[in-house]
């Protein structure tokens, strides 16, 4: 080795020892004529003096340093001069008398700051992403979810779960998004698809006997990026024979609260992990990935508005909609320009406005509020109202008539807006949450079609299969998400494990028998074999990750992401492919595309 210690190893019991260190020039100053020079490696920094009446030849070195050389030293520790300690860093009791340096490698300028973390362009961080990671909180959330796929790992390895790769390349299985293809050239006009994930393979797993399944898994969409999705990203999947929900949600709950103490204790988790049913969070939040870490319930005050003279919401209410409001506790003075900020959040969820009504008085009335909708109550109407709000002098109500959906996601839009508005949110809280009992199915009315709430394979609620024949919007799925601060963090169900059913839910989904013989056919013909009952849940492992560190994007937490159009800068992937490669495979551009800007 060309070192024999860390940087960030060295405290006051070592003083006195000769060591060699090895690492990049985090920062340098000169300063009585001396150099003084943070050396960074993956551990920590340590503070290097060069002083020319120890060894010249090191000094002469250390004038030439810039920063991110590569540089070796060799030394003795010493404690820092009285007073110049730095007790924000763990090495800050000492520094290093560096007698000997040896330049390793030079360094251009970097095209932005690596010794502070101050704000990046997008796209420069991404296409010198090498350099990025080499701040230390980005190396920190590396190692950060380093440590969280290892302790995954041991711990489903002590209750008995193997490890078992599944293939990446294979055949198009259904999650909801687009597949990424990859043409064949042996078996010219075919492709593969790489999995969205590895559902039916660990299926067919439990077929095999193994019983207990689980994978660092690598998986492919491709769908609309956001903050919180990448093309590629990794879960950790598990599968499960002879099962049900309790047996995954307890083994989940003791994985995640293990896990969270043993990384990081200073966060704080409620246990036992609350469970919601998928009515009460469309209920109480608007949504079925609800953030619990505040309140600001959602109020259905429907009933009140059908009989109001305020025509909005008399006919909102008469064409099969509703009227739901929130109360922001002391926020009746929020000016015009707030009002008009809520707003817009509702209206870009697609409500057609907000009312807002401000409790400016003393009481509950309509003459002492602030509304557009004063003159068209009466007290008694806007009492009733506003204390179904549970509004108290001083606060504020938000209400959007609409279509059950936009009020919903208007609701829940509103809240995720205004908690850190009003510094609701306790960022030390991992307020997970188990949303259960989904229905299995929902009506896709443009299509007049059904569509699986998860996904094909989960299993109907046992006393509901009747219900299939005759009101399948009914019928309760064995489907679970684990839900975190408003994110979905993982989805799972019990599975179907008999081709009976399995086909019966097939057809339901409008595949002919010879449609889901050809996309499903392996599937079916195995649970022919003597099936188990089985079900599994994956995590999202980059969404765990971030949710921990407390990162804003799970671009913080990847290694090498992509851009927000799938783009990988750095390398410059996806290319055109040459001609002969495309020959190669059979494959002709439809149109030409070469040479686009
Ligand atoms: P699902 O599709 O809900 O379930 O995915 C499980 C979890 O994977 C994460 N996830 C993503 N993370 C980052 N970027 C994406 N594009 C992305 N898409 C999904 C989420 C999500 O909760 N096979 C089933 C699981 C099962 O039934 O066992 C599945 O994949 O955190």
């Amino acid at each position: 080795m060309l070192k024999d210690c860390n940087c960030g190893a060295l405290s006051r019991e070592r003083v006195g020892e000769k060591v060699t260190l090895a690492g990049w020039v985090h920062r340098r100053r000169d300063h009585g004529g001396m150099v003084f020079i943070d050396l960074r490696d993956r551990d920590g920094i340590t503070q290097v003096v060069f002083n020319p009446r120890i060894s010249r030849e090191a000094y002469d070195v250390a004038t030439s340093l810039r920063n991110e050389y590569v540089v070796q030293v060799i030394g003795e520790v010493v404690l820092r001069p009285a007073g110049t300690e730095n007790l924000k860093l763990s090495t800050g009791e000492i520094e290093v008398t560096a007698v000997k340096a040896v330049v390793l490698n030079e360094s251009l300028t970097p095209p932005f700051y690596i010794n502070e973390d101050v704000e990046v362009e997008e796209s420069l961080y991404l296409k010198n992403r090498y350099l990025y990671l080499r701040r230390p909180r980005m190396k920190d959330n590396l190692i950060l979810r380093h440590r969280i796929t290892k302790f995954m790992s041991d711990f489903l390895d002590a209750q008995g779960f193997i490890q078992v790769e599944t293939p990446l390349l294979i055949k198009s299985t259904p999650e909801g998004a687009r597949d990424y293809l990859v043409p064949s050239r042996v078996n010219q006009g075919k492709f593969y698809a790489l999995p969205q994930s590895p559902q039916q393979l660990k299926q067919l797993l439990m077929v095999a006997g193994i019983e207990k399944y689980f994978q660092i898994a690598r998986c492919f969409r491709d769908e609309d990026l956001r903050a919180d999705r990448q093309p590629e990203f990794t879960q950790l999947d598990l599968e499960m024979s002879f099962v049900e929900e309790d047996d995954i949600l307890g083994l989940m709950e003791k994985l995640l609260v293990a896990l969270v103490r043993e990384v990081k204790p200073e966060m704080e988790i409620v246990t036992p992990i609350p469970r919601l049913s998928y009515e009460e969070a469309m209920k109480r939040y608007g949504t079925d990935k609800p953030d619990i870490r505040f309140g600001l319930e959602i109020r259905d005050i429907s009933d009140i508005a059908s009989e109001v003279q305020f025509g909005i919401f008399r006919s909102a209410v008469a064409e099969g909609g509703n009227v739901k409001g929130i109360c922001l506790p002391g926020c009746a003075g929020f000016n015009h320009h707030r009002i008009a900020d809520l707003t817009e959040v509702a209206k870009n969820s697609g409500a057609q406005g907000l009312v807002t009504v401000a409790l400016t008085g003393e009481n509950l009335s309509s003459n002492e509020v602030k509304s557009v909708i004063a003159k068209h109550l009466t007290p008694a109407e806007m009492e009733r109202i506003l204390s179904r709000c549970g509004a108290r002098p001083g606060d504020l109500v938000l209400i959007v008539a609409d279509q059950p959906p936009v009020v919903n996601r208007a609701m829940d839009e509103l809240r995720r807006y205004v908690a850190p508005l009003l510094n609701l949110i306790d960022k030390n809280l991992l307020n997970f949450v188990f949303v259960i009992d989904f229905p299995l199915l929902k009506r896709n009315s443009e299509e007049n079609s059904w569509e699986c709430m998860h996904h094909p394979f989960t299993a109907p609620r046992e006393r509901d299969i009747s219900l299939l024949d005759t009101d399948p919007g009914k019928v309760g799925g064995r489907h679970f998400d684990v839900v975190c601060n408003g994110c979905e963090l993982g989805s799972g169900s019990i599975r179907i494990h008999t081709h009976q059913l399995q086909e019966k839910i097939f057809s339901l989904l409008g595949y002919s028998k010879e449609d889901m013989f050809e996309r499903f056919g392996t599937l079916l013909e195995a649970m022919r074999y003597g099936a188990p009952p089985h079900g599994g849940i994956a995590l999202g492992i980059d969404r765990l990750v971030m949710m921990i560190a407390g990162a804003e994007t799970i671009r913080e937490i990847i290694a090498f992401p992509k851009n927000q159009n799938a783009v990988d800068t750095m390398f410059d992937a996806p290319s055109y492919v040459s001609e002969s490669q495309l020959d190669e495979l059979n494959l002709r551009l439809k149109r030409a595309v070469f040479g686009d800007s």
